[in-house]
């Protein structure tokens, strides 16, 4: 198997705006800290494009999760639902709060967390106590469901916030990778009581680091600002109300993400262009599903993932380790997080799925700025890496 010539990384940042003349007007202005224009201006225009009220700008996701789990209420010792099959940050940012995963499945079409067993675990496992959901085995309360937005593709939200009606939980939405994606025509993001987003460097709009905080709830809103700026109340006399933290997202960095959302239509047409192209160049190639959206979805594609298939070809690590050695920069899914070292003694409830997509998926370089030829050769060095 020969290489493409030059590596096709996984996803690098897409940079041909006017980052330049934004960052230069910080730098020109003496606004490079967490005070200054682009960071309102960054957050309003995040909120614009989600149709949310209130927005607040992060140091990057991992700390807009921290401080949204926060601002839901969850306390030390609490549980929070969450599926285990997202990024290691989700299940990271629960135990910042000092509270506890119980992981849960994922379903087939959307790979978000299955409503119908958790809905199962609610009823089984736990008992609605004094407004409380308290998980009978261990006594400690349920806070809140944590979804994940996987990939680009909305999760079956409107299931899962039917679930938190029934009960006194909040939905903290992890949508870190599906910024752009749309639910039932909805934007996601916008309905949960808080949702939270990244613009880490691989994601559909960068800012370097940084992530978001979104709510329509005003009080939310205003805990989540205190929280992320050491909780200074008094900012003339520097009187803090609480143990904050500093997560402010810089001018600097919001003046590149003004320039990237700017853009964020048509990196959406260029991600969602791959994801049809390595489509048609793979479709009745046997072995692979390719995963598409559901019926209810506009995905973004942020990171076009395929299955194996479980009975033919080389496992996901044996083709991943010849893509790689090929120049393809192909990643595996998101290792569930009931498998992570760090989480082996959390408590998880009938994980089937999540183990499965694991072990079979595998996503593929999906810059912006990815050519044609390089699918093409991405598309035929996974063909050949799937030859016995
Ligand atoms: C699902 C998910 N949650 C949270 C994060 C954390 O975001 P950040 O890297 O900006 O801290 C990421 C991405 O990195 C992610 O993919």
């Amino acid at each position: 198997m020969t290489g493409p010539g030059r590596a096709i990384p996984n996803a690098v940042p897409h940079l041909a705006g006017n980052e330049w003349k934004y960052v230069k007007e910080c730098l020109d202005t003496n606004w490079v800290s967490s005070a200054g224009p682009f960071v309102g201006r960054f957050e309003r225009e995040v909120a614009a494009h989600v149709g949310v009220p209130h927005a607040v700008a992060t140091v990057n996701g991992t700390a807009a999760l921290h401080v949204a789990l926060l601002a839901a209420g969850v306390k030390p010792g609490d549980l929070v639902l969450v599926p285990a099959l997202t990024f290691m940050a989700t299940g990271n940012a629960i135990a910042y709060c000092g509270a506890e995963p119980v992981f849960l499945d994922s379903e087939e079409v959307s790979w978000g967390l299955d409503p119908e067993k958790t809905a199962d675990f609610l009823s089984r496992e736990c008992l609605v106590k004094a407004r409380h959901v308290v998980h009978r085995a261990t006594g400690r309360v349920v806070r809140a469901l944590l979804p994940v937005d996987l990939y680009g593709h909305p999760c079956d939200l409107d299931a899962i916030l039917e679930i938190a009606g029934r009960h006194p939980l909040a939905v903290v939405e992890d949508a870190a990778e599906a910024l752009g994606a749309r639910y039932r025509g909805r934007a996601v993001g916008g309905d949960g009581l808080v949702s939270c987003l990244s613009f880490n460097g691989n994601k559909i709009i960068t800012t370097g680091g940084g992530g978001m905080v979104l709510t329509r709830d005003p009080e939310v809103a205003a805990r989540v600002r205190s929280l992320t700026t050491q909780a200074r109340g008094d900012a003339l006399e520097f009187v803090h109300d609480e143990v904050g933290f500093n997560y402010r997202l810089t001018n600097i960095q919001a003046a590149l993400g003004v320039a990237q959302l700017e853009q964020l239509d048509a990196f959406i047409e260029a991600k969602r262009a791959t994801a049809a192209h390595y489509r048609e160049l793979l479709d009745g190639v046997p072995g692979l599903t390719v995963f598409t959206e559901a019926a209810w979805a506009r995905s973004t594609y942020w990171m076009p993932s395929l299955l194996l298939d479980e009975r033919r070809g080389p496992d996901m690590r044996a083709l991943l380790r010849r893509l790689n050695a090929a120049g393809i920069g192909a990643r595996p899914l998101w290792r569930p997080l009931n498998l992570q070292p760090a989480f082996k003694s959390a408590l998880t409830y009938r994980i089937e799925v999540a183990p499965r997509l694991y072990d079979r998926g595998l996503s593929l370089p999906c810059s912006v700025g990815i050519t044609p030829e390089e699918r093409r050769l991405v598309a035929e060095a996974l063909v050949s890496a799937l030859e016995p």
